[in-house]
C-alpha cells in the first residue's frame, strides 16, 4: 500500500490497479494509488467505474487537478453535462464545462445546504458530480454529507416498500433554480440502471409532490422518508482538506454541503457528468 495511506486503514482487497479504503458500511470510499493530474491506465479506470458503483461516492485527497484534469476524469464515465439551473449560486466560469463553487464573507448564501441529487428535476439528471476544492476553512466546517438511497430502501418496512411501489413524484426546479428550470416526474422507487439494486428516489430539494394522491397523503409520506432519508446509520460525512476530490453517483446518493463556516472561504469547482437515461421504476 502508499506510504500516504495510514497503515491502520482497511482496503478492499479486491482491488489492485487502485486502492480503496471504505469509509463507512453503506457509503463512500477514499481512492489512492492515483494521479488524477494524468492520463489514468484502463485497468484503473475499470477499477475506478467499479469503486464508484459499489461505494456511490470517491474521495481522493492532494490531487491538485486543473480544469483538463477535472474533465479527464469525468470523460471517463461519460459526456459533460451542463447544469439546468436558471437561477443558481454556483457561478459558470470562462470553461463551460467547469462551474465555480465559490464562497467567502460576501456569499449570502452557498449551494447544496439541503438533501438532494443535483437536479433531479431534468428529464434525464445528472450521472455524477465531481467537485473540487482547493481552499477549506481554516479552523475546519464545509464537511459534505452523503447519504446511501440503497440503504434507505432496504430499511423500510415491506408495507412500506409496497405502498410506495408504482408511485411517481413531480421534482420541480423552480423550488431551487427558479422559474423557467424543469420538471419532470420520476418514480418514487427506482432501480439503478448499473448495479440494479433498488433505491429511494425522492429528495427534500426538488421533490414537490407524489403525483395521484391527496396533498395531506403526500405532504405526510414525503416528510416520513426525508426524515428517514437523512438518518445518520446510512450516512458519511466527508471532511475536506484543501485539493480533496469528491465525486458521487447521483443516481443512489444524496448529499448535504453543511452550511457552517461563513465567513471563512471554501472555494473550488465542479464538472458534471450528463445523465444519458430517465430514472426507471424498480
Ligand atoms: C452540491 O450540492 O453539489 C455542493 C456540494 C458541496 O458544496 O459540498
Amino acid at each position: 500500500m502508499p506510504d500516504a495511506l495510514n497503515s491502520d486503514t482497511t482496503f478492499d482487497p479486491t482491488y489492485n490497479q487502485i486502492s480503496v479504503a471504505p469509509c463507512s458500511p453503506y457509503i463512500g470510499a477514499e481512492i489512492g494509488r492515483i494521479d488524477l493530474t494524468r492520463p489514468l491506465s484502463d485497468g484503473q479506470v475499470t477499477e475506478l467505474r467499479r469503486a464508484f458503483i459499489d461505494y456511490l461516492v470517491v474521495f481522493f485527497r492532494d490531487q491538485e487537478i486543473s480544469f483538463e484534469d477535472h474533465v479527464r476524469l469525468a470523460e471517463y464515465f461519460g459526456p459533460i453535462g451542463a447544469h439546468v439551473g436558471v437561477k443558481t449560486i454556483s457561478n459558470p466560469t470562462e470553461d463551460p464545462r467547469v462551474r465555480l463553487f465559490h464562497y467567502d464573507e460576501t456569499t449570502p448564501k452557498i449551494s447544496g445546504d439541503i438533501w438532494h441529487t443535483d437536479q433531479s428535476c431534468a428529464e434525464f439528471p445528472p450521472l455524477g458530480s465531481i467537485l473540487y476544492n482547493h481552499t477549506i476553512p481554516p479552523n475546519g466546517g464545509g464537511d459534505t454529507i452523503f447519504a446511501s438511497m440503497y440503504a434507505a430502501y432496504d430499511a423500510l418496512s415491506d408495507r412500506m416498500k409496497t405502498y410506495l411501489d408504482g408511485l411517481t413524484a413531480l421534482h420541480d426546479g423552480a423550488r431551487i433554480f427558479g422559474p423557467g428550470t424543469p420538471a419532470a416526474s420520476h418514480p418514487v422507487i427506482v432501480r439503478h440502471p448499473e448495479s440494479g439494486k433498488k433505491l429511494i428516489y425522492v429528495n427534500d430539494a426538488f421533490t414537490a409532490k407524489i403525483n395521484d394522491v391527496p396533498p395531506e397523503e403526500s405532504d405526510a409520506i414525503l416528510r416520513f422518508l426525508y426524515a428517514h432519508c437523512a438518518r445518520p446509520e446510512w450516512s458519511f460525512r466527508f471532511r475536506w482538506r484543501p485539493h480533496s476530490i469528491a465525486f458521487w453517483d447521483n443516481r443512489c446518493a444524496h448529499h448535504y454541503a453543511v452550511p457552517d463556516y461563513w465567513p471563512a472561504v471554501r472555494s473550488g469547482y465542479r464538472v458534471q457528468i450528463d445523465g444519458v437515461v430517465a430514472p426507471v421504476a424498480g
